[in-house]
This record gives C-alpha cells, structure tokens and sequence, in this order.
C-alpha cells in the first residue's frame, strides 16, 4: 500500500488541478469570444475545436512563453507526425548523421567584423523546460486557425490555390545551385522586416529541391519568417516547411501537419526567436543545417548546435534520392494585385549594396556534394523578380565569410512604384 500524502502535497495538488482547470476555461472562453467577434458559426467552430484535438497532442507539460504562445511537451512517440499513413511502424531515430568538417566551418563559427554578433534566443525557454522525452510543440489555437480562413488553407502555403492566387504574387531575391546536394549549410542574419498586412509575409530561408516545379516539386525549407496572418503577431519566427506535390495536398509550416519528426525538447519550430538585428548595431545569426543520412535518408534539421528532428525519406518522392536544386535567400507576398508593389520588406528592409550592418546577408554558405564534402557552392546563379523593389549582391571581399551575398530591400519606393 502506498503511504498517503503529506498534506502539503496534496495542497500542491489541489492547486494545480484548480490552476488547470481555470487555464482550461480561459483558453476556451478566449476562444469563444475571438469566434463571436468574428461571427463565426457554432458548426465551424465545433469543426476547428475537433481538427484542433487532432494536431494539438496531449501535453505531459504546458509552459506559457513570455511572447503568447503556449508550448505543449508532447511525448516524443505521441508527436503528430507519425500520424502519417507513411510513417505507420517508423522507428524514430535519434541520432543526427555527422556533421562533415570543412576548412570554413572554424572561420563559420567566427565573430564577424566590427560589432557584436549574438545568437538568436527562444524566450519560452528561458522560463521553463520541456522534461527528457518529450518534444516541444507550439500549441495551434482557434484563433489560428480563423486568421487562415479556412481549415484547408490553414498552415500551408497555397502557391496554386486558384482561388487565393488571383491576386497573390511571390516575390524573390535568392541564389541558387543546380547540383546534386545531400544538404547545406548556412549561417543566416536575423531582422524583423515589416509586413504590410495580415495576408502577406516575408520570410528568408533555404530550400533543398528535386521533381518538376508546379507539378510533383519535393521541397525542404526552412528560416525566418515575419507572418502576422500565420501567427497574430508580428514576430520574427523559425521556420520550417516540406512538400512533395508542388504544395498542392502535401505539407505544411512547421508541425502543424504529420510528417517531420522531432527528436528535441529544446527548439520550437514557428516559435519567436529574439533578439533580432539592428541597423548599424549588433547582428544576430543562426546557423542552419541540413544532412540527408546517408544510412536512413533521412533529412535532419540542425539549428545552431542543436539537432532538431528529421523529415524521414518516406514522406518525400524525389528527394528519397538527392536535391537537385539549393536555394537561399528572402521572399516576400504581394496581395495587392493589379501590378501594384507592396511596401512589405525583404531582409532588413534595405537594398544589398548597403552592406553589412545595414542590409540582410547569408554567409559561409555551403553544400554537400555526392562524395559528402561540405564545400561552397559552384557555379552560383542570383535571380530577383523586381531588382527595383528586393535585390541581391554576391561578394568574395572577406574570405573568411566562404561564399556570401547581401539580400533585401524596402519594396515599394519612387524607383519601384
Ligand atoms: C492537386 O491535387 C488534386 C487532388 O489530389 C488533383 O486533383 C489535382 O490535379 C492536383 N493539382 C495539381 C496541379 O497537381
Ligand atoms: C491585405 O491587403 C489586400 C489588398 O489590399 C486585401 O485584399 C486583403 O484583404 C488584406 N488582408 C487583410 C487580412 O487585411
Ligand atoms: C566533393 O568535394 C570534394 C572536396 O572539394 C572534392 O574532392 C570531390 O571531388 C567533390 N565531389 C564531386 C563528385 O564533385
């Protein structure tokens, strides 16, 4: 028989059943009240709350970050993504493949130029932790799932929505390679660009790619993105996002949908990350990382220093074998329509001859080849849809930086009208 409780302990927990009780109808009646102000019907409703019960995994643990968001520790065998019918009896790996060395990986790591460099920090976890495993979930509410419109356009990016393209345009300024790639690495600065409305964003990012553009596209992304209309505020969040139908049924932001496996209780993907760069002040950076196993085929995430999961061979066509493109560089979304720019910024919202401190840059960008070296692109290309509006300048001037580029601009202005 187990001895019974000291009454303290059972006072603790008496008060965290009350304190879950009461977090339980605040959300919900937060919920409500959002549903009502929006006229939302009590069928649609009922609909988001029975999707929502779906996605959002049973948490051992809920910690309340200082910036909104509420991140539930989901069991690291309960997480969404082995919901995916093609994951059914996938066993989860836990190990990231080796990192390969590179002569420019010490010179990556490198305080650069004049000015302080830090990193970019997750606020929630400063405040608490997610226990050993456990994966740390951004919880989706109600009212994320209203800003989208709809239960289908929810967490994906519709790039051939009929409906939503009449007006929607992208809008780039990236470099690329066309290579067989078993992955890259990047280190990326981080700015807080503004976004003109709900409905557009601007992100900065890396894509991994292989099959035909518009019709059986397998991508893996991933970056910084400003997205009031994803996420209600305008933070500058970590990113991820994975298709192998040209973004038609497949895939989705983050882990809103089944499919990447996390593997950590530290990093959430779509969570906020802070501080972010100043204009002639401290830059701050990321480093991103992603390797195709060479045993499993997975693709693993590595953020910084830390192995964040893995978007398993088996969700992908194409790249079960190898990308055959890489990108990197900003995007931004255009609603206005009828030939109108946007005045919604890209990188740091200045133009890339600004330079460093100034303008948004990536450095010491690499790929994997097919004998696994880590090595700086070959044969670079660099494409902006209105140069006027978001530009790109590669430079070599320091070597310690690899192959680098300055990216970015304030889109609409007199010479982008
Ligand atoms: C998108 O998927 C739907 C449903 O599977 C299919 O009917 C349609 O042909 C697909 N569209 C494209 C552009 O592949
Ligand atoms: C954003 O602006 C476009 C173009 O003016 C408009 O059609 C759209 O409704 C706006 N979106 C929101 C959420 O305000
Ligand atoms: C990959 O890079 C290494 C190091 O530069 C090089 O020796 C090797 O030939 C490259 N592999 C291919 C297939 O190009």
């Amino acid at each position: 028989m187990s001895p019974s409780p000291p009454p303290t302990a059972l006072l603790v927990l008496l008060l965290l059943v009350f304190v879950a009780v009461v977090c339980k109808e605040t959300t919900h009646a937060s919920a409500l009240n959002a549903a009502n102000t929006m006229g939302v019907s009590p069928q649609k409703l009922e609909r988001i709350q029975k999707y929502l019960e779906k996605i959002n995994k049973p948490a051992v643990k809920s910690i309340k970050s200082p910036d909104g968001d509420i991140i539930d520790c989901v069991l690291m065998d309960k997480q969404l993504a082995l919901d995916d019918p093609l994951l059914k009896n996938h066993k989860i790996q836990r190990v990231a493949p080796k990192w390969p060395a590179s002569r420019s990986d010490d010179a990556g790591n490198q305080q650069p130029r004049n000015g302080a460099t830090r990193r970019a920090l997750q606020a929630w976890n400063v405040v608490d932790n997610c226990p050993d495993g456990t994966v740390s979930v951004r919880r989706t509410t109600v009212e994320d799932v209203l800003r989208a419109g709809s239960l289908s356009r929810f967490g994906k990016k519709n790039v051939h929505n009929q409906l939503a393209a009449t007006a929607v345009e992208h809008e780039y300024a990236f470099a690329g390679v066309g290579q067989q790639a078993y992955g890259t690495k990047t280190i990326v600065n981080v700015w807080n660009p503004s976004v003109r409305n709900n409905s557009e964003f601007s992100l900065s990012q890396l894509w991994l790619a292989a099959g035909t553009y518009g019709l059986d596209h397998n991508t893996i992304e991933v970056g910084w993105q400003v997205y009031p209309g994803m996420y209600g505020d305008s933070n500058t969040r970590l990113f991820i996002y994975w298709t192998r139908d040209a973004y038609n049924t497949t895939g989705c932001y983050n882990l809103v949908c089944p499919g990447f496996v996390q593997t950590n209780s530290q990093v959430v993907l779509g969570g906020p990350i802070a501080p972010v760069s100043t204009y002639n002040g401290n830059q701050i950076e990321i480093t991103l990382r992603v390797r195709k196993d060479p045993n499993t085929g997975d693709w693993w995430l590595i953020y910084d220093n830390i192995a964040v999961g893995y978007w398993p061979s088996a969700i992908f066509t194409h790249l079960k074998s190898y990308a055959t493109s890489v990108q990197w560089g900003g995007e931004i979304v255009n609603t206005l329509g009828s030939g109108q720019r946007t005045t919604t910024q890209m990188g740091s919202g200045q133009f890339a001859k600004e330079g460093y401190q100034k303008a948004s840059y990536f450095r010491n960008v690499e790929v994997i080849n097919t004998t696994s070296y880590l090595v700086p692109p070959q044969s670079v290309y660099t494409s902006a849809t209105y140069p006027n509006c978001y530009d790109i300048q590669t430079s070599s001037s320091d070597p310690s930086w690899g192959f680098y580029f300055f990216y970015g601009g304030p889109g609409r202005n007199p010479q982008c009208p």
